[in-house]
């Protein structure tokens, strides 16, 4: 039987849309507007770019633009496993974090019933599904001591195989279950993701006979949703991942262009960089949908993460990278509103809003006799969320901030996978316009290796003596 993700038409019809006439001069005004020349101008250094990421690709150092293609057979061997094993647990948890848990979070909430762990229905037959992405010892040991571990599994996932916050996670759901279940339940109850040569983790996965799946070698943690960091826990809670790889595909083709003015994941890198370099680097992400929330918190690691760099590919001091935050209409009007409307000029945002809602929900009527309450009741929440951010958007606009907005038809596995994608690409893209690698992230190593020497990792003795002689806080400043 053909998929709806198969059809031409259909796929037509899901295409996600990217609408920037609100960060040009003939809606925003030419102070902070940017023209058609403006962007004509970039056309060269985006043909350079263009051709360093192609370059890149067919050297195999860009992999996460293969995984639409290449986890095609992957994602129907996940759902088999899947499939034939999902009646034995109730519970599957993710331990894992950062590039190893946001994406998961992020498919787990725009894909699912809100209330999926709560609501058995919804859940159609799929265990529940935890991310704790933290090692607050409040927070994990209340998972733990809530689960029933004989009908849990735990999918411990590590790139590098040895990011403390996930070993410690796995060492000590593990020896829960080793007391509770015995040493040779230890197999049935964990699946490891991680790379196939490299890492502590892989060794302790075959010392323990568990299930594994591999994180390719040139996807960086950030990028892997669409690897078996993200499709496992998505095809345990009866996501069709087949359909986020489709997206992902579509989306491939459509940016397959050096054409800016084609190219959604090129030009909105390109107007960002812009804003950035002209005293904007506050990237606001604001989905009207509260499905999209987590997609937002996927894309602020993406971008900071990526971009945020102190040297250029010339080794040159730069100290680069734009700010992303992440928002949530209607929320925040209540919240951030206010900063974004007459705060200083510093900001993109970028709203998110769905076409069509999974569901249709009336306000009810009442008080007719009240006029400034009962107009709610001719309307819907679908309408009065929908209303609400194009009023933001033209009040925004009214005050001359620059803004876009994608516009998802549906929020369904398709639109996800095409989100997903034109976000790692438009990251991919911006790296080439700031010049530097958007695929390490040497900053976040000096406090880690600081953490190991104080714990007492091997080889990290150094780091530990630099601890303990680190300068002695003044009382002065301490109130
Ligand atoms: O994007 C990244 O590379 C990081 O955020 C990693 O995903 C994160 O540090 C977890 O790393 P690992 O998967 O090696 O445990």
């Amino acid at each position: 039987m053909s998929k709806r993700y198969e059809d031409a038409s259909w796929q037509e019809s899901m295409r996600l849309k990217l609408d920037l006439n609100n960060m040009f001069a003939q809606t925003i005004g030419e102070e902070h507007g940017y023209s058609k020349e403006d962007i004509d101008a970039m056309q060269e250094r985006a043909t350079k770019a263009h051709k360093a990421i192609n370059e890149a690709k067919e050297a195999g150092e860009l992999g996460f633009m293969e995984l639409p293609e290449s986890h095609k057979e992957i994602a129907k061997d996940i759902k088999e496993y899947v499939e034939a094993n999902r009646d034995k647990y109730d519970n599957f948890v993710v331990l894992g974090i950062g590039g190893s848990a946001l994406g998961n979070i992020a498919l787990q909430t725009a894909l699912n019933h809100p209330y999926y762990n709560m609501n058995e229905e919804a859940r159609g037959g799929y265990p529940r599904l935890f991310v704790p992405d933290n090692v607050d010892p409040d927070r994990l040991k209340g998972l733990l001591e809530t689960l029933d571990l004989s009908k849990t599994l735990f999918n411990v996932i590590s790139k590098s195989g040895g990011t403390a916050e996930t070993m410690s996670q796995f060492l000590t759901a593990r020896a829960m279950v080793v007391e509770e279940l015995g040493e040779g339940a230890v197999k049935d109850h964990f699946v490891a993701t991680t790379s196939a040569n490299s890492g502590n983790l892989i060794k302790i996965a075959k010392e323990e006979e568990m299930k594994t799946y591999y994180i390719p070698e040139n996807v960086g943690g950030r990028f892997s949703v669409l690897t078996p960091v993200g499709l496992i826990s998505a095809a345990f809670t009866g996501i069709d991942i087949e359909e986020l790889l489709a997206g992902a595909a579509y989306m491939d083709k459509i940016c397959d262009t050096d054409k800016l003015w084609k190219n959604p994941a090129y030009l909105n890198a390109t107007l960002q960089y812009l804003a950035d370099q002209d005293g904007k680097p506050m990237s606001v992400m604001m989905p009207y949908a509260h499905s999209l929330k987590d997609v937002a918190d996927w894309y602020r690691q993406l971008w900071a993460e990526s971009l945020g760099k102190k040297v250029n590919r010339q080794g040159e001091v730069v100290n680069v990278g734009p700010t992303p935050v992440k928002a949530l209409g209607a929320t925040d009007q209540h919240s951030q509103a206010q900063l974004y409307m007459e705060g200083p000029f510093d900001k993109v945002v970028t709203f998110l809003e769905v076409e069509k809602y999974n569901e249709e929900l009336e306000i009810a009527p009442g008080y007719e006799n009240i006029s400034g309450v009962s107009y709610l009741g001719a309307h819907s929440f679908n309408e009065l969320l929908t209303v609400e951010k194009k009023a933001t958007e033209l009040a925004l606009t009214k005050n001359n901030r620059l803004n876009c907005t994608i516009t998802f038809p549906e929020v369904n596995a398709f639109t996800i996978g095409q989100f997903l994608y034109m976000f790692e690409l438009q990251t991919a893209f911006a790296g080439e316009l700031y010049d530097i690698n958007a695929f390490d992230q040497p900053g976040v190593e000096l406090g880690k290796q600081y953490a190991y020497g104080v714990l007492g990792r091997g080889g990290f003795a150094e780091m530990k003596e630099e601890f303990d002689n680190r300068p002695e806080k003044s009382e002065d400043f301490i109130l």
